[in-house]
């Protein structure tokens, strides 16, 4: 909640221009106003939440090599290289056996632990450093015009006072819940998506880590992943059911469901410790077509979600944003249409590859209570199929490292 002087908002909002309003401080949102910047364009960002908040929100943590890539090349923070942990491989665990995907060795890439907090701090430092306008804890956020080209947005700042901000171009980085997305009307809007019947149980604990790279495991007793955070917190999930309530979990439970989810014949076992955080992430899959309408354009999770499986949310806004900078360099700067004309269908076509991969891991690994001993038995097939060749390893290095062409 955002807290605002008492005093009623003016009834006359201040009217700033600029020549690309982002709305949304996320990742997404942070990114795109920091290439614009360094190209000369003039942005101002609005965002609902503070950013205490924002950075006290746990979300995925890998990073492909191009996000990396992003971040140190245009000057955002180096601290990914230096506190982020390259991970050259992971294990895809089934049966009770661990099976490698050596990254280097099937595709030559590899990708990076980095919470996306740390992702967004970054982000917020480097705006800050820069010079760049957020504001932050904006309430009653709406969008304008987007069919013209002077769109607005119009919020209550942290301080109470009604602002207007009109701009060339609207950006929606609003996160999945958008209300820029809405602003694209239902008859030329089309909503793709499909529902999981499972969430995952998110934990932080107290402990050292279990390995040194992630492990994905398909279980009788259903999905997990072991992942980490630093040398005494560490990062796990196990698949629930989405009306599950973490309250009604205690460590010992949580500890025995975990185990039961690694345990095998190799005797593996988790280093278990007090659990600092539990959370029930419910998850789905949508895109949102087209992602441009009129003077708006969606960026990230405002115009298309993953499930976490297959670590892509934060890497597909990343591509999104890669796409979309130099379209709007184009159009402000020379005047050409066309590269922004272009983006949605661009940026989707990448979209659609990271929906594919993120929905057929999610599909391989997790259990469903519905599944047939057939279904069972096909879903080790298929773990088979990718783990015991090289062609396998190789199709799903290529695609959770991020896709070179
Ligand atoms: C995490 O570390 O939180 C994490 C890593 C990989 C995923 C999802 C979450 O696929």
């Amino acid at each position: 909640m955002s807290q605002h002087a008492q005093q009623p908002a003016s009834p006359a909002p201040e009217l700033l221009e600029t020549q690309v309003a982002v709305v949304g401080a996320g990742p997404a949102g942070l990114m795109l106003a920091h290439l614009l910047r360094r190209e000369g364009i003039e942005t101002m960002v609005i965002e609902k939440r503070d950013p205490e908040s924002i950075r006290a929100t746990h979300r995925a943590g890998i990073l492909e090599a191009g996000t990396v890539d992003m971040l140190v090349d245009s000057g955002v923070a180096g601290r990914v290289l230096t506190e982020g942990h390259e991970h050259q491989g992971t294990s895809l665990r089934f049966e009770g056996r661990s099976h490698h995907i050596d990254f280097q060795g099937a595709v030559g890439r590899s990708v990076w632990l980095y919470p996306q907090n740390e992702v967004f701090w970054d982000l917020k430092e480097a705006s800050e450093r820069d010079g760049g306008t957020v504001f932050w804890s904006a309430d009653e956020v709406a969008v304008h015009d987007v069919d013209s080209d002077r769109p607005g947005v119009t919020f209550i700042d942290s301080e109470g006072a009604a602002r207007e901000i009109r701009s060339r171009i609207l950006v929606g980085a609003d996160g999945s819940r958008s209300v820029c997305r809405k602003a694209i009307p239902e008859d030329v809007r089309t909503d793709h998506f499909t529902e999981y019947p499972f969430a995952w149980f998110g934990i932080l604990c107290q402990a050292p880590p279990s390995h040194h790279e992630l492990i994905y495991t398909r279980s009788e007793a259903g999905f997990a992943l072991i992942s980490q955070r630093s040398g005494d917190v560490q990062r796990m999930y196990f698949q629930c059911d989405p009306a599950e309530d973490p309250e009604d979990w205690t460590d010992e439970q949580i500890w025995t469901r975990l185990q039961e989810c690694v345990s095998g014949p190799d005797g593996f076992r988790l280093k278990e410790g007090p659990i600092i955080e539990k959370t029930v992430l419910p998850f789905r899959s949508y895109v949102c077509e087209p992602l441009r309408h009129g003077s708006l354009v969606l960026v990230g999770d405002a115009g298309h979600t993953v499930p976490p499986t297959g670590a892509k949310g934060l890497n597909l806004a990343f591509c999104d944003v890669r796409v979309l900078a130099p379209a709007l360099v184009a159009l402000l700067r020379d005047g050409a249409e066309q590269p922004l004309a272009g983006y949605s269908a661009a940026a989707l076509e990448r979209v659609w590859k990271a929906q594919n991969f993120s929905y057929w891991v999610t599909r391989m690994l997790h259990r469903s209570r519905e599944d047939s001993e057939f279904d069972s038995r096909r879903q080790l097939g298929e773990l088979h199929a990718i783990t015991d060749s090289p062609y396998g390893r190789a199709y799903f290095a290529d695609s959770y490292t991020g896709w070179q062409s």
